[in-house]
Order: structure tokens, then C-alpha cells, then sequence
């Protein structure tokens, strides 16, 4: 069984996907043993609650450095045995001795197709923003494994929604989350925790089924 900690900055929604996932069994060799917060105020903390899960706060404002940060966060991960980490909404970023320490053992959930709008900067509302700025027609979400590049690890798995004319990105949001973020994200996170993931040295996900 893969302990699972899943690392939150705000409203939790992935969280809850996986957390809706595990209650109906969808979850296979994994479960959540950990919720970590990088805000005290996030209510992703209230979903792990509700849901018996034991949530902490790790704000790197507490640290005397962001290098510093991660150590304390790995260090405590290490202590919990933990054998996946997701960032579902996680805002704070991990250094390259972090990922390195869990070098495929990091997953993200990204709403955009990457390569596009990605990178430095494009993070929650304003990948869409960005999206709809463009005029792009098709847009999604993307579900890859961390490494030092942001938004830059080896691609899980891709899934496309339409951009509508009357969108704003709040709504474009929401409908990336619903059609594609919160049925990629969880899917992953079992194809992990089952094994069937692997990674090649050039860096391509294989999925055996
Ligand atoms: C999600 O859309 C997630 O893809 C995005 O933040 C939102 C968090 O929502 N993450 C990023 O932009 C990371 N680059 P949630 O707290 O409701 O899961």
C-alpha cells in the first residue's frame, strides 16, 4: 500500500477528487495518509478533516529560506513513508533537491495543455486568463511528474476541453476542472500506486494497462 500525501494551497477541489476516488474504491494501492497546507486558511484543510485524514500546515514563510523549506517538507515526508507526493493546487515551489529526493515520485496537475501556457507564472486562474487572451479554442489539463523545470516533468497524461465564446476564466476553470482535471488527476494517482507508470530515460510515461 502507497502512503499518499497530497500538498494544498487553497480550495482543494483536486483534494476532493482523490478523496471522492478513494471512498469509492477507484484507489487501488494507495491511500491518503496526509494532507499538507502551505496556507492555514486553505479550505482544503476542512475537506481533509471532513474526510478523517490528518491535515499540517507548512508555510514557508516559517523558514529562513525556501531551501531550508524543503528540506523541513522532505524531511517530514520521509518520516511519514510517504511513496507519492501530489500537488493538487500546491503554490509554493519545490526546489531541485526536493525533486531530485522523489525524482518520479511527484505528481502535478496542471490546467492547460503543456506546452502551453506553462512555465513561471501561469498558475490557477491566470492559465486561463492567458487561454482566453490567446483565443485558443481547445484548452485542458495535464497531469505530469515533477521535476527542477516548472511544469516541465515527463507527461502522464493529457486531456482537451473546449473553450466556449461567452467564457470567462472563472467558468473556463470550473469546466477544466470538472470534464479534466478531477477524472485525470485521480486515475493517475492509482496507475501510481499500482505500478503501472513508468518512465523512460528520454523522459516518456508508459501506461501499463
Ligand atoms: C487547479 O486548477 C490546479 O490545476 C491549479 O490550481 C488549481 C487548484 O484548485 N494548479 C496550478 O495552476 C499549478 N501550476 P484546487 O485547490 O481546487 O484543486
Amino acid at each position: 500500500m502507497v502512503n499518499i500525501a497530497v500538498l494544498v494551497s487553497g480550495g482543494g477541489t483536486n483534494l476532493q477528487a482523490i478523496l471522492d476516488a478513494q471512498a469509492r474504491g477507484d484507489i487501488h494501492n494507495g491511500r491518503v495518509s496526509v494532507v499538507v497546507s502551505s496556507n492555514d486558511k486553505a479550505y482544503a484543510l476542512e475537506r481533509a478533516k471532513q474526510a478523517g485524514v490528518p491535515g499540517v500546515v507548512r508555510r514557508k514563510k516559517d523558514y529562513a529560506s525556501g531551501a531550508e523549506y524543503c528540506r523541513a517538507l522532505a524531511q517530514f515526508l520521509q518520516e511519514q513513508d510517504i511513496g507519492l507526493i501530489v500537488l493538487a493546487g500546491f503554490m509554493t515551489v519545490l526546489d531541485e533537491e526536493f525533486c531530485k529526493n522523489f525524482e518520479n515520485r511527484i505528481i502535478n496537475v496542471h490546467p492547460s495543455l503543456i506546452p502551453s501556457f506553462c512555465g513561471d507564472g501561469f498558475y490557477g486562474l491566470h492559465v486561463h486568463e492567458a487561454a482566453l487572451e490567446k483565443g485558443v479554442k481547445v484548452t485542458g489539463a495535464t497531469v505530469h511528474f515533477v521535476n527542477a523545470i516548472t511544469d516541465g516533468g515527463p507527461i502522464i497524461a493529457q486531456k482537451a476541453v473546449a473553450v466556449e465564446p461567452d467564457d470567462t476564466p472563472e467558468i473556463l476553470q470550473k469546466r477544466v476542472m470538472a470534464q479534466a482535471e478531477h477524472i485525470l488527476l485521480p486515475r493517475a494517482v492509482s496507475l501510481f500506486c499500482e505500478g503501472k507508470l513508468s518512465v523512460s530515460d528520454s523522459g516518456i510515461v508508459s501506461i501499463s494497462e
